[in-house]
């Protein structure tokens, strides 16, 4: 009996042990995602011939697969520069970039031998692209992050082909499936091997189980090639963090990590005939949405066949490089902000919660800004990016009552941003908020 308690202590103290070094490990692997807050996402393929939606236009049947699959003739990248598009991406500010390796139409970027499609060995451009696109990113000192789609629609041992046609069901030709589980995990060898990415970003997944992917075995195979990479949520519940898409948390998401991937127009790859453009405004205004409850944004970028990159996406990432590199005090170190009742708009802490950043998408009425609740002593505000200190004023604090008042702060027109002004308030510790209802006035 004592045996058997002295034996089932050592397992519980055991398990404790490796669960906190797990959680050690998660910590430590997520640290440079978690300061990185920008990425730039590429879809760049055999989609951007023809301007039509990536692998979805033949899977939903807008256009047969043999017409989709012609535009590998059109794929020349001629004017393609890597070293060119790199500088444009650390410009914007971002921290790191995720490329599509290889997007559900199973076109490799890279020259691929565990099977024969590859802009290689299937395109004009004859070379793999991936390469020197990895070595400039490198060189540049960003975070890479490749973006591989576990599906391949092309793969004449993938189940699903478009969506009315299937080639077999998995459970009619286990032998089938298990060699496309090889060639999946032979090609994501080839990748960690060649480019050892700091992340990869799995797409697909929702098509099978992760018993049917060998999701865990994946993830195994990944983490001992490089037992820091990160991993996104798209690998049947096995990933690092979670990636809503295009719309906006509108609370604070329960993962501790997160990333909104975001389309500048409505297309991933490039789509001449979609001009519907958001402005670096509102791309910029979604940002700090982002920052303010802890999150990362991953803004997508479509080149074009050629390889150029299309001017539209320039002038926003032109305009995010000259935001970001003026604000990114309030930017890289930030953790999430404070609830809306309290300011009614955008904010984040420094991690060690004594300033508070606001930001400020318009032209405060009156020239004042207001901040509710707020039990910290203001030692100093000032503009981000900008150094004019700010008056303040605390409004409403009586002696006899435990509300804080509110604070207001006067914000002259000639501080203001072109876009999104940035405030820092220095408080006296980490910050302190009033969350009562107020208080009757009993003596006065
Ligand atoms: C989707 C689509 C895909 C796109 C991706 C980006 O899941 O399948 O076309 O690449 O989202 O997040």
């Amino acid at each position: 009996m004592k045996k058997f308690f002295t034996t089932l202590i050592v397992c519980i103290v055991l398990s404790n042990l490796s669960f906190a070094q797990t959680q050690a490990d998660t910590l430590r692997r997520m640290a440079w995602f978690e300061e990185a807050k920008l990425g730039i996402f590429i879809h760049w393929g055999i989609y951007a011939v023809d301007g039509i939606s990536e692998s979805w236009s033949f899977y939903n049947n807008y256009l047969p697969y043999d017409q989709y699959m012609k535009q590998c003739k059109g794929f020349k990248a001629q004017n393609y520069d890597p070293q060119a598009w790199v500088k444009l991406i650390k410009e914007s500010g971002a921290r790191y970039t995720v490329i599509t390796s290889k997007h559900h139409d199973g076109v490799a970027l890279w020259d691929t031998r565990a099977g024969n499609l590859s802009v290689k060995k299937s395109t004009p451009a004859r070379r793999d692209v991936l390469t020197p696109f990895c070595n400039a990113v490198r060189q540049a000192g960003l975070k890479l992050g490749l973006y591989y789609s576990l599906l391949d629609w092309s793969h004449t041992d993938y189940p699903n082909w478009t969506r009315t046609t299937t080639r077999y069901a998995i459970k009619d030709d286990t032998l089938r499936w298990q060699r496309f589980v090889d060639f999946n995990s032979k090609q994501l060898a080839e990748l960690s091997e060649r480019y050892n990415p700091d992340l990869f970003w799995f797409d697909g997944d929702w098509e099978q189980t992760a018993q049917d992917w060998h999701a865990a075995d994946l993830v195994g195979q990944l983490r001992k090639a490089n037992p820091d990479v990160v991993i996104n949520s798209r690998i049947q519940g096995y990933g690092d963090y979670a990636t809503p898409e295009q719309g906006v948390p509108t609370q604070r998401p329960k993962d501790r990590w997160w990333e909104l991937c975001m389309t500048m127009n409505d297309s991933w790859g490039y789509q001449p005939h979609d001009t519907n453009f958001k402005t670096p405004h509102m791309l910029l205004r979604t940002f700090v949405d982002c920052l303010s409850m802890g999150g990362n944004m991953l803004l997508d970028i479509g080149p074009r066949a050629d390889g150029s990159i299309p001017e539209e996406e320039i002038a926003i990432l032109k305009e995010f490089g000259r935001w970001t590199s003026k604000h990114a005090e309030a930017i890289y170190q930030t953790r999430a902000g404070i609830p809306t009742q309290f300011f009614q708009g955008y904010t984040t802490l420094s991690p060690d919660k004594s300033t508070l950043y606001l930001y400020l998408p318009y032209r405060p009425g009156d020239n004042t800004i207001e901040i509710k609740g707020l039990i910290n002593k203001v030692n100093r505000v000032w503009v981000v990016g900008n150094g004019t200190m700010l008056p303040y004023k605390v409004y409403n604090k009586n002696y006899w009552s435990e509300v804080p008042g509110n604070l207001y702060i006067t914000v002259p027109e000639n501080v203001l941003d072109e876009q999104i002004t940035v405030l820092a308030v220095l408080l006296d510790g980490p910050i302190k908020l009033y969350a009562g209802a107020g208080q009757v006035i009993s003596s006065n």
